[in-house]
This record gives C-alpha cells, structure tokens and sequence, in this order.
C-alpha cells in the first residue's frame, strides 16, 4: 500500500460560484515537499464507497505548511466534487496520498507557453510561482466562463500584466490556438490543462505548426465518469467482484483488497495497467494504443458493459 498523510482542513473559500479552494494542514509535522505541476489524491468517504480523487497543488511549489487545492462543482461527477463542496468543514480530517508530478515545468524551455481552460488553472498557479521565482520567459492564455470558471483571474490579471491573455466565453472571446501556436520563439515548450477538447486541439494544432511532440505537454484533470454496473471476475484469485455503477473499476479492486498502482486516477498516467482476459471493455482511457487495448485496460477509468469482464489478477 502507498503511504498516506493526514491532514485537515484549516480554510476553505468559494472562488466563484462554482469552484472552492481548501487549504490542508498537516496533523502533524510539515507536509513533504512538492515540485509544480504536482497532484494530491483524497480519500474521500462516501455513502457507498471510498473515493480517490486527484487534485493539483496550487500556489508556492516551496510551501510546507499546508496544501491549497480548488475543487470545481461537477454535478454529473460520481459525488466526489460534492462532497467537497457541500459537506467538507473547515476543521474535517482527511486522508490524503502524498505529492506526485506527472505535468513538471521542462527547466531548459527558452519560453514556455501556459495554456488553461477553467478549472485547469490549478497547476499553472504553481507553475506559474516556480516560472516567476526562476525568472523564466513565459504566457498564460487562460480561457474561462466569466463569473463561473474564472478563479485566480483577479489575482493573475496584477500580477502577470501583459503575459495574461484572457478569453471570456461569456463575452464571445475565443481562444485561437493555430495563431498562438504559431507565434511562439522557437525553444518554447506548451504546457495545457482543461477540457478534453482543449487538450486534443492544443495536439492537434501544435503538430500542424511543426511543433514536435516532446514539447508539448498536457494533464487532465478529468476523474472517472459513472457507467452501468458490470460483473468482475479475478482470474487467479477466482473472486468475483460486483462493480456499481457510481464506482470506478479501480475502486472496486480496492475495496476487495487488491492494491493497483496508480497516479492520476484519469486514464492518462499508465501507472495502472491490467491485463484483460475476457468482456467486453468500454475504454475510455488516454494511454493505450488502440492494438494495447485489445490486451490491456486502464481500470481507473475503464469498464466492463454486459458480460462479465475476466482480469489477470
Ligand atoms: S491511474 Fe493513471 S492511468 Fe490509471
């Protein structure tokens, strides 16, 4: 089992209507260092079952004292992000694991380009205090809903200047990505997080401006999306698990015992991957090759529909 931390929650304050920050302190001692761009997991304690999500660390990557994390409202979410919202107090205990980096600044980069949509602010927040304490060249295109998805933005607007460009959905402003690519000193590296949609565009057009894919980097920060139950057998162990449809596949082995390796807890980090040995399987990772699927799956995300799907465990 990975090591777990224990914290509590010292603050907690709605940065818009739909996005709460809360800031953890340790229940004892300084909570280990972190680098920008890195992820906590909660532990969360929900009706049915134990929830791990991801969430990034905000503000001064040196910071010890606590951790500072912002939390969008997703209704459609499993319950997780509800939890947080809507029973979460200042005080609670929470079970956290410790800091991991899967979207870390590349040090060398002559200029680096953020790219946020919404809710995918968070790492750049830490990004954006190791870029500043370094005295590196950077832009932050930040792409939000006016009054909804726009947290930080007051506080980005005096401190970044001319380097924040805003695109406010609200007012019709659309981010141009084949015009921002393409205008970046040779050198830069792309860093994106948000939606689905922002990430593959970003691909998408940084390929057709020449960029190579080494310098372009990206992190969801989807969680895993509630499905159809589905029947679970373990082949070596011969268990046979129910998994609801409220819970991950990942949870579900987690609950039966079985300790996974895992990262992101979104599909993209491959730190997961299970053999599969029968089922049909609804993949929604973003990590295998579509030949690795026939093989393997990502059980934070992926599911069985209909039969009962076999794994190599
Ligand atoms: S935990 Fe990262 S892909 Fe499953």
């Amino acid at each position: 089992m990975s090591a777990t931390l224990h914290v509590k929650v010292s603050a907690a304050r709605m940065l818009t209507p739909l996005i709460r920050e809360l800031t953890l302190s340790p229940a004892a001692g300084p909570l280990p260092a972190w680098s920008a761009g890195s992820h906590i997991q909660l532990h969360l304690p929900l009706a049915k079952r134990t929830a791990r999500n991801a969430y990034s660390l905000t503000g001064n990557p040196g910071e010890r004292s606590h951790y500072r994390i912002a939390v969008r409202l997703d209704e459609a979410s499993r319950g997780g992000s509800r939890h947080l919202h809507q029973q979460l107090q200042v005080g609670d205990r929470l079970t956290i694991s410790p800091p991991a980096n899967l979207f870390a600044l590349h040090a060398p980069a002559r200029h680096h380009l953020l790219i946020a949509g919404g809710i995918g602010i968070t790492p750049f927040m830490a990004h954006i205090a190791a870029l500043e304490q370094r005295g590196a060249s950077f832009d932050l295109h930040y792409a939000y809903r006016g009054g909804l998805s726009d947290a930080y933005l007051s506080d980005l607007s005096s401190r970044l200047g001319p380097h924040l460009h805003r695109y406010d959905a609200r007012r019709g402003q659309r981010l141009n990505l084949a015009a921002v690519l393409s205008q970046q000193p040779l050198g830069s590296h792309v860093y994106t997080c948000g939606p689905q949609a922002l990430l593959d565009g970003v691909r998408e057009q940084a390929r057709a401006c020449g960029w190579p894919d080494s310098r372009v980097h990206r992190e969801a920060f989807s969680a895993a999306a509630p499905g159809q139950p589905f029947r679970l057998q373990l082949a070596r162990s011969g268990q046979t698990l129910e998994v609801a449809g409220e819970q991950s596949l990942l949870e579900a082995l987690e609950a039966a015992g079985l300790d996974v390796p895992n990262l992101c807890r979104g599909g993209v980090c491959g730190q997961c991957v299970t053999r599969h040995l029968g089922g049909v399987i609804e993949h929604r990772d973003h990590f295998l090759a579509p030949p690795e699927q026939l093989e393997f799956l990502m059980p934070c995300v992926s599911r069985g529909c209909g039969q009962t799907l076999v794994l190599d465990l």
